[in-house]
């Protein structure tokens, strides 16, 4: 089969008739926005060290540096908008009789897309808070909070806990989900890897995009080696999925 065109029969049968439908999302799905990925050839962590800036002892070390950074970060955030990928997941929210977003992504482009069932497992770059008793910062706020703790991006940093209940939330959801997509991710770093694999041992249809393979490749049930900003739309066009629009 050319990758370049995935024979969809399969997925257009399932998608006719899935009720519960789950997204997994990485940092691929904001590409085409022009946010840069971790892991791809022009990745995050090819060019900085991810100790050193996104763990809490990096913060505890040196918060300037780490400000410094998410700065910079929050910089590309606010230059950027949707694109056409993140403009189908929101659409497809009205699809399904129950739709969950799931990212793993901090720039919060899904929300700004329309998107608001959203898990998000790794937070938001957009948010701070407190490093000590985790209130959220408020407008107008300085750096410390008034128990005394710094206030820091509200991301969750390697070898941190993922918010209360979101990962646990996202794994009871893709247990029950009958069409589960995976879109942008590396499928590297866990919990959130571990995604996919959970929902096809509960009998969901797995959909994997991605212009390259990853380790949950092997596993999917439809593998579309191409760009989530070109094939969301395609995969969830309430047009091309026919019947299921008209029947609400
Ligand atoms: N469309 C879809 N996928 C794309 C696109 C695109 N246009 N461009 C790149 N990709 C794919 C890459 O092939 C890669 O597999 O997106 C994936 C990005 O992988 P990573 O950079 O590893 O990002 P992600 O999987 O989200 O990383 C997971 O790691 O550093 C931590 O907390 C961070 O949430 C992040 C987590």
């Amino acid at each position: 089969m050319n990758d370049s065109e995935p024979d969809l029969s399969r997925y257009l049968d399932v998608v006719k008739s899935a009720t519960r439908c789950a997204v997994l999302t990485g940092a691929g799905v904001s590409a085409e926005s022009g946010m840069p990925t971790f892991r791809g050839k022009d990745g995050l962590w090819k060019e900085y060290r991810a100790e050193e800036l996104a763990t809490p002892e990096a913060f505890e070390r040196n918060p300037d540096l780490v400000w410094e950074w998410y700065d910079y970060r929050r910089g590309i955030v606010e230059g950027v908008q949707p694109n056409a990928g993140h403009e189908a997941l929101a659409q497809a929210e009205d699809l399904f009789e129950e739709f969950t977003l799931i990212t793993q992504n901090v720039d919060g482009l899904h929300q700004q897309a329309g998107s608001r069932n959203v898990i998000e497992l790794h937070g938001n770059i957009r948010r701070d808070r407190c490093h000590l008793c985790s209130r959220y910062r408020e407008e107008g706020e300085g750096r410390e909070c008034g128990c005394g703790g710094p206030f820091r991006p509200d991301v969750v940093w390697f070898g941190e806990a993922l918010p209360a209940g979101a990962i646990e939330e996202a794994f009871r959801i893709v247990s029950t989900a009958d069409l589960v997509f995976t879109a942008g991710t590396s499928s590297q770093v866990y919990p959130a890897a571990q995604l996919p694999y959970t929902a096809k041992e509960h009998g969901a249809f797995v959909v994997e995009v991605n212009p390259e393979s990853t380790p949950f490749t092997p596993l999917a049930d439809l593998s579309v080696r191409g760009p989530s900003g070109v094939w969301l739309p395609i995969l969830l066009d309430p047009s091309g999925i026919g019947s299921r629009s008209d029947s609400g």
